[in-house]
């Protein structure tokens, strides 16, 4: 990869290729449960862009851009009333569906509909709030495997990752890396579960201190991203990258347990909103099962990371690590938050990655697959192609865990 195309898919702004394509689709921007009704206005930011969201007494979503549309004061400030919301500078008053109802700084006469309300298509699905902020009308609302679901059916948790969203999906792409960073979070956490039953073969790698697995890996282009597999002794694990953002990943070789996806929105070319979300579509969530039992960990749903950061070095414990209770040292014994705290203390490492400089090897075969995909998506709408996936059939598309080896049966799956 040149510096060209290495600064390409990770410059997110107006304007930008990047930023142009992804503008295509709707963003999954926060969870609902932040924008309690009748108060204030929350503040957020996706692909460079500010906007404020809110709630009306009855209930009601509106979005808007973060400045007002008069003279820019910052809605955030702004005061819900009833259904609408007041900017505090001049007193203009915006309805939740889009209008401009008031604008004191023009004559009673004015026409209020020839002036710009500021305001974002939006709509809510499985307690996520999604936005439309490309120009003109936004497409259909996407389908996926998890849409529609109610609170029996879906859960999930945000965190803010101070790094590009190309790093936190090549993360994803790199399904190797879970058998030397996770494993022995891995081991630790599932024990005594049918997914680690299924997981480890515990071959031996001549001059290694630590038991992994080798696989072979395939990867296919799809009409909306890419499938790609990873098989071993043990297991073969069938992955979905959706456009631009969603990846199914395996959490169980049950089919009937909750499934998983993380989704990496850009906030801005510094910083992704890591959702990782899971569901289950065909039996209710129980209280023990996969998803409940994850985010029951976690100690704030908006922000799950929040305790570890670069200036703490993820709170990363060398004496744990030298007692050899821990591989990472990231994060230790918070069983499922450890692996995606593991996961975001790598990309946060990183830093501004620098793609032209780097020695890949065989286990990176879908990276090099995923990053050519998405240039090549990019360049593709950018020279007039419609936006990839944005009209393909994906309500189907999940991620597969087919164990090799029937394995007796073991206690409950359960991450804690
Ligand atoms: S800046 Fe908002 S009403 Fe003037
Ligand atoms: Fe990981």
């Amino acid at each position: 990869m040149n510096e060209l195309e290495n600064e390409t898919i990770m410059r997110v702004g107006k304007g930008t290729p990047t930023g142009e394509l992804l503008r295509q689709y709707w963003i999954p921007a926060l969870r609902s449960a932040r924008v309690e009704p009748g108060r204030s206005p929350v503040r957020f930011r996706v692909l460079g862009q500010s906007f404020v969201a809110w709630r009306g007494a009855d209930g009601a979503l509106g979005i808007m851009d973060e400045a007002c549309p008069h003279r820019g004061a910052s809605m955030a400030q702004g005061i819900v009333e009833a259904d609408c919301i007041r900017c505090i500078y001049h007193g203009w008053l915006f309805s939740a569906d889009g209008h401009l109802l008031e604008a004191p700084t023009h004559p009673a006469t004015a026409r209020l509909d020839k002036l710009p309300s500021g305001a974002r298509h939006c709509y809510e699905d499985g307690g996520m709030v999604w936005v439309w902020i490309g120009d003109g009308e936004p497409p259909a609302r996407p389908q996926f495997a998890f849409s529609g679901l109610g609170d029996d059916g879906i859960v999930h948790a945000t965190g803010i990752v101070r790094a590009n969203w190309v790093q936190m999906l090549e993360g994803l792409w790199d399904t190797f890396h879970a058998q030397i960073l996770h494993n022995r979070t891995n081991r630790q956490t599932f024990a005594g579960t049918q997914r680690l039953a299924n997981y480890f073969s515990d071959k031996e790698r001549p001059n290694s201190k630590m038991l992994y697995d080798f696989p072979d890996l395939s990867v296919e282009s799809t009409e909306w991203g890419l499938r790609y597999q990873s098989s071993d002794e043990m297991k073969e694990l069938n992955y979905a990258w959706i456009m631009p953002w969603y990846v199914h990943h395996t959490v169980s070789p049950d089919p009937m347990d909750d499934k998983a996806v993380q989704i990496h929105v850009p906030i801005d070319d510094d910083h992704t909103l890591f959702w990782q979300l899971m569901y289950n579509r065909n039996v209710p969530m129980k209280p023990d099962g996969f998803g409940r039992k994850t985010f029951g960990m976690f100690p704030d749903l908006n922000n799950f990371r929040s305790e570890y950061t670069p200036e703490n070095k993820w709170l990363q414990d060398r004496a744990a690590q030298e007692a050899g209770e821990t591989f990472t040292g990231i994060a230790t014994g918070r069983g499922a938050l450890t692996i995606l705290m593991e996961d975001i203390a790598i990309a946060e490492g990183q830093g501004w990655l620098d793609r032209t400089d780097e020695s890949l090897g065989a286990t990176d075969i879908v990276v090099h697959r995923g990053r050519k995909a998405l240039l090549d998506a990019v360049e593709s709408f950018a020279s007039g192609g419609p936006a990839l996936g944005l009209a393909a059939d994906v309500s189907d598309v999940e991620a597969v865990f087919n164990p090799k080896h029937v394995q007796p049966q073991q206690a409950p799956v359960t991450a804690g």
